[in-house]
């Protein structure tokens, strides 16, 4: 069994200052194996921001992997935009903006979705996708593969078709192929868990799409600061929402979902600790 701490958007420059201890401490009571972070640490790119937010890495007591946002591009100073989008991001953050992290049970992709200009809701290209399925297609059948991006594959419903990541019909299909199981993004400051199936169809394979909320930021949209704890002992996935409450300053587990593992990839089931399910 693994367990993930699923954060993103922690937008380091623009804080609800109780979050971040609040959130180190749910960490570590989760007895999460990793912590996984899909993007926007900072909010405006800059290097104090970076700093901020590496300290507040070191400061957990599990290893971490992430990958850049959009909001790590720095916006305003084009002459960085240009040249070096990812400069600040590399040097306090990590050099590997694609990391890679593999043990007996779970191996985790990072894929940086960011793009200088042009592509608002971010791009993922077909070499990013075949590089994912050679590291991942190479693992055991017994490992679960996981994808970590910013941008979105799912949304709510709200959201128009057009506001998942440039190019993820081609990455869904390209994924399936190599039975990714696990794909983790952030951006859109909403939590949610589904099934690619949902929205893509058959693939072949179906894995579990799940968004993390803005685990820190004070700019929270339409739901307070939140992140996934997820479980993951195959054939069964299970993920914790945790969600901050204003009252106790701390992170609450609010719900859970619960996926469970077929010849075709993952289905959402009633509740993995079920026998026989
Ligand atoms: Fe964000
Ligand atoms: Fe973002």
């Amino acid at each position: 069994m693994r367990i993930l701490a699923h954060i993103s958007d922690l937008h380091f420059g623009r804080l609800n200052p109780g979050a971040p201890p609040a959130l180190r401490a749910s960490i570590a009571a989760s007895g999460a194996d990793v912590v996984v972070v899909s993007g926007d640490l900072t909010q405006r790119a800059r290097a104090r921001e970076f700093a901020a937010a590496r300290r507040f890495l070191d400061s957990l007591s599990v290893p971490w992997i992430v990958v850049p946002g959009n909001h790590d591009v720095p916006l305003y100073d084009i002459f960085s935009r240009w040249l070096n989008p990812l400069g600040r991001y590399r040097q306090y953050i990590s050099d590997d903006v694609e990391p890679f992290y593999a043990d007996r049970e779970i191996a985790v992709l990072g894929i940086n979705t960011a793009r200088s200009l042009t592509f608002k809701n971010g791009r993922i290209n077909r070499d990013q996708v075949r590089r994912g399925c050679a590291l991942l297609g190479g693992c055991a059948d017994t490992v679960t593969r996981i994808i970590v991006t910013h941008h979105p594959f799912d949304l709510p419903a709200t959201n128009g078709h057009d506001e998942v990541v440039g190019r993820a019909s081609m990455a869904i299909e390209g994924f399936a192929r190599c039975r990714v199981d696990l794909i983790l993004s952030g951006h859109l400051h909403h939590s949610q868990t589904g099934a690619t199936t949902l929205r893509y169809g058959d693939t072949g394979y179906s894995a579990v799409l799940v968004q993390a909320g803005t685990a820190t930021s004070s700019r929270q949209r339409t739901e307070l600061n939140s992140y996934n704890v997820i479980s993951i002992d195959r054939p069964r996935l299970s993920i914790d929402r945790m969600v901050w409450e204003d009252q106790s300053g701390a992170f609450a587990v609010t719900g859970s979902d619960h996926f469970r593992l077929a010849p075709l990839g993952w289905a959402r089931s009633a509740n993995t600790a079920e026998p026989g399910m």
